[in-house]
C-alpha cells in the first residue's frame, strides 16, 4: 500500500472527556484528507467512558462504518497498532479541578485551572499519568506520535523534556488558534489558517508580535490593535451568540492586558498575571468555572450521549458542526502524517527559538509540523517586560518538576511562593498545605 492510500489508527486517551465527541466528529469530517482505519478510546474510568463510547459507536456506525471503532480500559489493547495518540486526560477529573480553583480562593489567591497554585497542582498530577501513557505508546506502537492537550501543558512539557526527551510527544494548546480565529474574523477573514504570525511565550503566557494576511502578506496589526484596544478579542453579535459568560469576560479583559503592553497582542491568559486582584474580586469562591462546566458543557455532553443511546441514532446531534479544539488536533495529525510542514504551535525546548531565553526553557512558539515532528521558528528577541515575566513563570514550572522528581516539599512551596499570582510565602504555604491531603492519590509524597 502506498503512503497515499494509507489509513491511520488513532486512540483518544481520555475517552470519557467532554471533548471526545468533538474529536470524533472532526475526524469523520476530515476522512477525505486524513482517512482512518481504526479509532479507539482509552480511559481509566470505565463508567464515564462507556457513556461517551456508546454514543460515539452509534455516530461511527451511521457516519463512518468503514472505521473499526472500540473503547477500552486496557492499555495494551488501547496502545497496540496505533499511529496517533490524542491526549485529553484530566487526572482527578472535575472533582480535583474544583479544589484547584477553590483552595487558593480561600486565601484571596486566584483559583484557575492552569494558572497559579491550581495550575501547578494540576500539572503535578498530570506528570506521572502522561509519562505512563508515553511509555505504553512506546512499548506497543513504537512509531506512533502522541499529540497531547492534557494540562497543565507547560509543566507536562517540562516533565517530558526532562524525563522522556526522545519521546514522540508534542504538547499543544488551542488558545493561540482560538484567538487567531477571532483575529481572522475581525479582519474579514475566515479562521486561523488565513493568518501568518510571529508569536512567542510560554503556554498560556504569550504575545503576538506580527499578524499578517497569509495570502497577501498585509500587516493586520494596526487593525487588530485598534479592535483590541476597544473590545479586547470580543466580537459579539451572531459570532458570540453561544459564547459562555465567563469566556465573554475573558475575551473582553484582553483590552486591559493590551493596555499594559501595546507593542504586542496578548494571549488571554495574561489576565491572571497582570490583574490577579481583579480576578479574585470577580470570583465567587463557592461557584467557580468547574461549577459552570458541570451545569453546562459536561451536562450537555452527557445528556446528549444518553439521548443518542436511547434513540439508537445520532441524527441531528449537537456536534454536527465540529469545533476549533478538535479541528486543530486533526490538522496537526494530518500535517505529521503527510509531512506538510504547515505552521502551527507547540510547547518545546527553546533552543534559540526565543533568542534571549535559555536553550533549556520550554516555550510556546510557531513550529513547522512534518513527519519528523516540529521545527521551531526563530521568533527573535523577547521584550524586557516579557522576558522578566517569562523567567519568573518558567522558574515556577521548573520548580514543580523539581518537586515531582525530588519529592520535595520546599521546591513546591517555592514554586507557589514565586508565582506572580501569590502575594507571600505564608499564603503559598497555607494553600500548599490544604492541597497536599486532597492530592494524596496523585502526587508523590512531598517531604
Ligand atoms: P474531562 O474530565 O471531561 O475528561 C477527562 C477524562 O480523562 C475523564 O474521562 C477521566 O476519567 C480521564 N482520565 C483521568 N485520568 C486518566 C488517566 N490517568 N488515564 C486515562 N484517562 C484518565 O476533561 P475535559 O474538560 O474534557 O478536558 C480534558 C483535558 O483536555 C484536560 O486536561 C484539559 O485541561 C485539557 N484541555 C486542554 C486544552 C489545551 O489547550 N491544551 C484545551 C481544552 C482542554
Ligand atoms: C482553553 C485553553 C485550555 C483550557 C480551556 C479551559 O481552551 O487553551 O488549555 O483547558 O481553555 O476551558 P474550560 O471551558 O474547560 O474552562
Ligand atoms: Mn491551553
Amino acid at each position: 500500500m502506498s503512503e497515499k492510500d494509507k489509513r491511520y489508527s488513532v486512540v483518544i486517551a481520555g475517552g470519557g472527556s467532554t471533548f471526545t465527541p468533538g474529536f470524533v466528529l472532526s475526524l469523520i469530517a476530515n476522512e477525505d484528507r486524513f482517512p482512518l482505519r481504526k479509532l479507539k478510546f482509552y480511559d481509566n474510568d470505565a463508567e464515564r467512558q462507556k457513556k461517551i463510547g456508546d454514543a460515539c459507536a452509534i455516530i461511527m456506525k451511521e457516519r463512518a462504518p468503514q472505521i473499526e471503532f472500540s473503547y477500552t480500559t486496557d492499555p495494551k489493547e488501547a496502545f497496540t497498532d496505533v499511529d496517533f495518540v490524542m491526549g485529553s486526560i484530566r487526572v482527578g477529573k472535575y472533582h480535583m479541578r474544583e479544589l484547584d480553583e477553590k483552595i487558593p480562593l480561600r486565601y484571596g489567591v486566584n483559583g484557575q485551572e492552569t494558572t497559579g497554585p491550581g495550575g501547578m497542582a494540576y500539572g503535578m498530577r498530570s506528570i506521572p499519568a502522561i509519562i505512563e501513557i508515553i511509555d505504553w505508546m512506546e512499548k506497543y506502537s513504537p512509531n506512533a506520535w502522541m499529540i497531547n492537550y492534557s494540562n497543565t501543558i507547560a509543566i507536562v512539557a517540562e516533565a517530558c523534556r526532562r524525563l522522556r526527551p526522545n519521546a514522540k510527544v508534542i504538547n499543544i494548546c488551542d488558545m493561540p488558534v482560538a484567538i487567531m480565529t477571532r483575529m481572522a474574523h475581525i479582519c474579514g477573514l475566515n479562521d486561523y489558517h488565513d493568518l501568518d504570525v510571529n508569536y512567542y511565550g510560554l503556554n498560556h503566557f504569550g504575545w503576538w508580535k506580527e499578524v499578517r494576511d497569509k495570502k497577501t502578506g498585509k500587516d493586520l496589526m494596526p487593525l487588530l490593535k485598534k479592535h483590541v484596544s476597544e473590545n479586547g478579542y470580543w466580537i459579539g453579535g451572531e459570532y458570540d451568540k453561544e459564547t459562555e459568560a465567563s469566556w465573554a469576560e475573558t475575551y473582553k479583559k484582553a483590552k486591559d492586558c493590551y493596555a499594559l503592553e501595546p507593542e504586542t497582542l496578548p494571549n488571554t491568559y495574561m489576565q491572571y498575571y497582570y490583574y490577579p486582584q481583579y480576578e479574585v474580586q470577580n470570583a465567587d469562591p463557592n461557584h467557580t468555572r468547574t461549577d459552570e462546566i458541570r451545569e453546562y458543557r459536561q451536562k450537555i455532553v452527557f445528556e446528549e450521549c444518553a439521548r443518542i443511546v436511547k434513540a439508537g441514532t445520532a441524527k441531528g446531534n449537537i456536534w454536527e458542526a465540529s469545533a476549533e479544539h478538535s479541528n486543530y488536533i486533526v490538522d496537526i495529525c494530518h500535517a505529521i502524517a503527510y509531512n506538510t510542514h504547515e505552521k502551527f504551535f507547540a510547547n518545546i525546548p527553546n533552543n534559540g527559538a526565543i533568542a534571549n531565553m535559555d536553550p533549556d526553557s520550554v516555550v510556546e512558539v510557531p513550529c513547522w509540523f512534518g513527519a519528523d515532528g516540529v521545527q521551531p521558528m526563530a521568533t527573535g528577541m523577547a521584550g524586557r517586560f516579557q522576558k522578566g515575566l517569562m523567567e519568573e513563570q518558567q522558574a515556577c514550572e521548573k520548580l514543580v518538576v523539581d518537586a515531582y522528581e525530588q519529592h520535595s516539599y520546599n521546591k513546591m512551596w517555592q514554586a507557589f511562593a514565586l508565582n506572580k499570582t501569590v502575594p507571600d510565602a505564608l499564603v503559598a504555604k497555607k494553600i500548599l498545605d490544604d492541597m497536599i491531603p486532597e492530592n494524596k492519590p496523585y502526587w508523590p509524597e512531598l517531604k
